[in-house]
């Protein structure tokens, strides 16, 4: 059977594309991911990425500041040197035009921290709260033109406690994206999952599958590292992140938000005494 490959695309820390990093070590997990892009340089998922031995892809939102065409153009190019299955968006910061997914026709996949159709967007978590709702969890989608309006393929849910806070929430819906996000992958790469015109068609033995999934204990993996690939690139925007550029990157952006911080101290500081001198 051939390795059903797929592509993780991602914008910053890159806790969902560790957990299918993890699954993906074992022998029986049925994908393979052939590449991780991402629209930041200073993503803190490279690194994972690198580390992992998977190719690391820089697609630099900022350069194309104003002509998305040019980079969803560069996305497509990039994506496609990997021929992959499967697009998965892991906290991939970007709408994506209905163009781009026309061209990956239900390839593309995401999730996203609430039960949708609750709660589309950002803030969720504190939505949730503020909304008095009872349960909360997360969704992975078809991706469609419509912001988090595809259909749905898997859910997972919680109780909201009395206690809980926006970030106490995350930090356990996230416990659940990490399983959701590797089930749904699996259940699509053995088709017992299929999307076909945005649709999602699930096979006669879907609930038997899933039943099954849910029962295996959580880590039960086994230890593989994958295939190290190298890939070269020559255009300027879209480059290979090497462990010395994406560490680079992150101490650059480090030692700017540690500067701004600095600033932003001095300037009230500066604000406060000028005010105490008139008053
Ligand atoms: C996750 O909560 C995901 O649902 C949302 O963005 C966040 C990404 O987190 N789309 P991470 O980068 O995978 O840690």
């Amino acid at each position: 059977m051939q390795t059903f490959k797929i592509a993780v695309l991602i914008s910053g820390r890159g806790s969902n594309l560790q957990a299918l990093i993890d699954a993906c070590k074992s022998p029986d997990f049925p994908a393979k991911i052939s590449v991780v892009v991402s629209n930041k340089p200073e993503a803190a998922g490279l690194g994972r990425a690198v580390e992992a031995g998977i190719p690391a892809m820089i697609v630099d939102s900022a350069f194309f500041k104003g002509n998305k065409a040019g980079f969803e153009a560069s996305l497509i190019q990039t994506l496609e040197q990997f021929e992959v299955d499967l697009i998965c968006l892991a906290g991939f910061m970007r709408i994506l035009s209905p163009e781009f997914l026309s061209h990956f026709q239900d390839r593309v996949i995401n999730i996203h921290p609430s039960l949708l159709p609750e709660f589309k967007g950002l803030d969720t978590h504190a939505r949730a709260l503020e909304a008095g709702a009872r349960k909360h969890g997360c969704s992975v989608h078809v991706v469609t033109p419509g912001m988090d309006e595809g259909e749905i393929i898997l859910q997972k849910s919680l109780k909201i406690l009395p206690n809980d806070t926006p970030d106490s929430l995350a930090e356990r819906v996230l416990e659940l994206e990490h399983e959701a996000y590797v089930q749904a992958i699996r259940a699509i790469a053995l088709k017992h999952v299929t999307i076909q015109n945005s649709c999602v068609i699930r096979s006669k033995t879907h609930n038997a599958f899933i039943t099954k999934l849910t029962r295996q204990p959580k880590n039960n993996r086994e230890m593989r590292m994958p295939n190290t690939q190298e890939h070269s690139h020559s255009q300027p925007v879209t480059y290979p992140a090497s462990a010395e550029a994406v560490q680079e990157s992150q101490e650059m952006w480090n030692w700017f938000t540690r500067l701004a911080t600095y600033a932003a101290i001095a300037t009230t500081a500066v604000l406060v005494f000028i005010a105490f001198i008139i008053t």
